[in-house]
């Protein structure tokens, strides 16, 4: 069995012989849909969301980048809009790439039975998605905002039971630019009342919702009784992994490579309702948002120089087991 693809120059998809699936739109290379192989969504993704390319996607793994919300003070980019443009432009389909690992359960089966040549050939498939994203690829008016050469590679990885997306940036200029970038992963919940987030206990998080005013320590998990929304610092190694238990259980697992800041929003009742793309208007408690990222403070990357940041997210057995 191989993985099989589609690609109809809006969107690309794959599946997994063994059925998990993934979805990304050309449009901001945002991811839409992930699911696991017995077909049940891991992002949420708003019914009213847009994907025609008319606004950014309220749902799925939007891309951040060059600027996490806005920045009036920082002039580099203080003409960008919120969260920059990454999200909003045509990213080009580089290619994909397939590979295979034996899983843990396809060698106990084949040790267990040395003449079956189709059960130690069991092995689990991986899809690699990448996307590209240049200032080449950008509009005059877009380009004006932020004017500086560089390029991004986006790749996104389906596994069976988990999904790795990684950015690279790459500074193409002559001259060093400063940008921050930030994976808004909306992930699907049953219900947000029985959800907890571990992994940031002492943490020190700016919250937005007071005007990001003080720094406080987190402590103990976080659970989202109201509008949420945090920038948390958590300290620097060992990198422990952000975990959304629900109802006692690990549903997510997310493990960061560079991407030093987390951000957890939930924007409850009120917000939800003032956003026009949000439905239904009760998502809100489908819905939390783990954001791995580079945001507390700015990149500054010299000429020629690259910057890679990435995030794991695993989902199930392997989520508990971290
Ligand atoms: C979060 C920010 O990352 O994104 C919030 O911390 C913001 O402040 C949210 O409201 C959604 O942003 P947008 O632009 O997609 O509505």
């Amino acid at each position: 069995p191989q993985v099989t693809f589609s690609d109809d120059n809006s969107r690309v998809t794959a599946v997994l012989p063994t059925g998990e699936s993934l979805e990304v739109l050309l449009y901001g290379a945002t991811v839409i849909s992930w699911k696991d192989g017995a077909g049940d969504e891991k992002l949420w993704l708003s019914d009213a969301a847009k994907l025609d390319g008319t606004k950014a996607v309220r749902g799925g793994i939007p891309l951040v980048f060059p600027v996490f919300g806005t920045a009036p003070d920082h002039a580099q980019t203080s003409k960008l809009p919120q969260h920059g443009f990454a999200r909003t432009s045509r990213w080009e389909f580089l290619g994909k790439s397939t590979s295979e690992s034996e899983s843990a359960g396809g060698a106990k089966a084949a040790a267990s039975s040395s003449s079956s040549k189709a059960t130690a050939a069991a092995a689990d498939q991986s899809v690699k998605l990448d996307f590209g994203l240049s200032s080449a690829n950008l509009d005059d008016k877009t380009r004006a905002l932020w004017p500086f050469a560089f390029s991004l590679i986006y790749g996104v990885t389906l596994n069976r039971d988990s999904l790795t997306t990684s950015l690279v940036v790459t500074n193409d200029d002559d001259k060093p630019f400063d940008c921050q970038v930030l994976l808004h992963t909306y992930l699907r919940v049953e219900d947000i009342s029985n959800v907890s987030i571990t992994g940031l206990d002492g943490a020190s998080y700016v919250d937005k919702v007071d005007g990001a005013k003080t720094k406080t320590q987190s402590s103990g998990a976080v659970q989202i009784t109201g509008e949420t929304d945090r920038v948390y610092t958590p300290a620097a190694a060992p990198s422990a992994p952000v975990v959304v238990v629900e109802g006692g259980r690990a549903g997510f697992s997310v493990t960061r490579d560079s991407l030093g800041d987390v951000v957890v929003w939930n924007p409850w009742a009120d917000k939800a309702a003032a956003m026009a793309d949000f439905a239904p208007a009760d998502g809100f408690r489908r819905m939390v948002c783990v954001e791995a990222g580079s945001v507390a403070d700015f990149q500054t990357l010299e000429p020629g120089d690259a910057f890679e940041g990435a995030q794991t997210i695993a989902i199930g057995s392997r989520a508990a087991a971290a």
